[in-house]
């Protein structure tokens, strides 16, 4: 039998390795990122290659990822965390090239008072060093690619689905392809030559575009109108992407003729339910377990909000429920989640920061 204290010793050995790795990989890193902040051992970055202006309000930044990079699928996202006001904030853009391009690319459109979107757009250039999380979601193009498919999109919602046509056009597969977008103008179509030569040298591709500007056409999404342009649409498999406004309707009309089961969306902003306030205006104590700290939430908002407004600093990503960054365990205490309206006071549970308001005090593993 082995004895007590060799025991003891062979785990402080194994103690001392682990700690030794962790040295060497930190000097490692630390070395690599003095070279070119671009290597890492294993964090994803990637170096700004090319900014390119597309409209008035949309960049796309052309990145070079490290070897941490596996590649994505197209119509995937990936996230970008930045570093403003010595506070680190992450946003998820979709990627906007093809599938297995060396350059990967993403096009952010400048939102008004946007932290992250202004920032990109005032501070990236060519050159500088970008954090990023690895391609997620599930709004991707099947393969093989559907045989009759609509790419149907407005405003910046145009990335993933701008990414999938790219991806059919490397592949020379774009055999039955409606691609419907909407913008304000012709000058705010994003990608607008690429998709107008894509359509030039594809017979299988129609382009529609749906400009608001058109005095000819109807604002926005019109059911009637767009069941006329493409009257085969609830035939078709489809991929939306675009403002709320718009997504709002098509899902409708999609319903109505019964074909759901074809239609995939993917949602840059959440959908979150209206609820009513806090019973309490003084705030909920929120105790967090690892750090041993106590705050006050307070002020509306998700309980992602309201940390940040206290000081913390939780890990998050896209903030709408779907990259599930910031998901943690609550220990005790009750929540409201902000989409489906379910109130819970389970111990050890699993929540998501960003779709939950606490509803009592509360103690969180964070
Ligand atoms: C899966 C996914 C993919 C995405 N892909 C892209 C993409 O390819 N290109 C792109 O430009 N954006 C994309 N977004 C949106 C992006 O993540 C940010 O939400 C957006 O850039 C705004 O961030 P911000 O920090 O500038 O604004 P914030 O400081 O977070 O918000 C400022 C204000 O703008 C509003 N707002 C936030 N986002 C939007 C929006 N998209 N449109 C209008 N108002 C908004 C907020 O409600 C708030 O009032 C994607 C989001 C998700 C979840
Ligand atoms: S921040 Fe993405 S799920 Fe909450």
């Amino acid at each position: 039998m082995v004895s007590m204290s060799r025991m003891g010793a062979a785990w402080r050995g194994a103690g001392i390795a682990v700690a030794e790795r962790l040295f060497l990989d930190r000097q490692a890193e630390f070395w690599m990122g003095e070279l070119d902040p671009v290597l890492s051992l294993g964090e994803l970055r990637a170096r700004v290659i090319e900014v390119v202006e597309e409209t008035r309000d949309t960049k796309t930044f052309v990145l070079r990822p490290n070897a941490a990079w596996r590649g994505h699928r197209a119509g995937q996202y990936t996230s970008v965390e930045v570093e403003i006001d010595g506070m680190r904030v992450r946003r998820c853009y979709s990627i906007s090239s093809a599938r297995g391009d060396a350059l990967v690319s993403i096009t952010v459109k400048r939102v008004p008072d946007g932290r992250v979107s202004t920032w990109l757009h005032e501070t990236v250039r060519a050159g500088h060093i970008l954090r990023l999380g690895a391609p997620a979601g599930d709004f991707v193009l099947p393969s093989p690619a559907p045989e009759k498919l609509l790419l149907l999109s407005g405003g910046s919602g145009i990335t993933p689905v701008m990414s999938m046509l790219r991806d059919l056009a490397a592949r020379d597969a774009i055999d039955d392809v409606v691609f419907v977008h909407h913008a304000r103008s012709r000058a705010d179509v994003i990608f607008g030559d690429e998709l107008a030569d894509l359509s030039a040298r594809h017979a299988g591709l129609r382009l529609v575009l749906c400009l608001d500007d058109d005095a000819s056409a109807p604002r926005g999404f019109d059911e009637a109108y767009f069941a006329k342009l493409v009257p085969d649409f609830g035939e078709r498999s489809t991929f939306l992407c675009g403002p709320k406004p718009l997504m709002d309707r098509a899902e409708r009309l999609w319903e109505r003729v019964g074909a759901t089961d074809l239609l995939e969306l993917e949602r840059f902003t959440p959908q979150l339910r209206p609820l009513p306030a806090l019973a309490s205006t003084h705030g909920v104590q929120v105790r967090l377990r690892r750090s041993a700290r106590d705050v006050v939430a307070k002020g509306g908002g998700s309980l992602l909000e309201q940390l940040e407004r206290a000081g913390e600093r939780p890990a998050h990503g896209c903030r709408i429920g779907i990259c599930h960054t910031c998901k943690c365990r609550k220990q005790s205490g009750t929540v409201q989640n902000l989409v489906t309206g379910e109130v819970s006071s389970e111990p050890d549970e699993e929540i998501q920061l960003c779709l939950s308001i606490p509803r009592s005090d509360l103690e969180l593993d964070l």
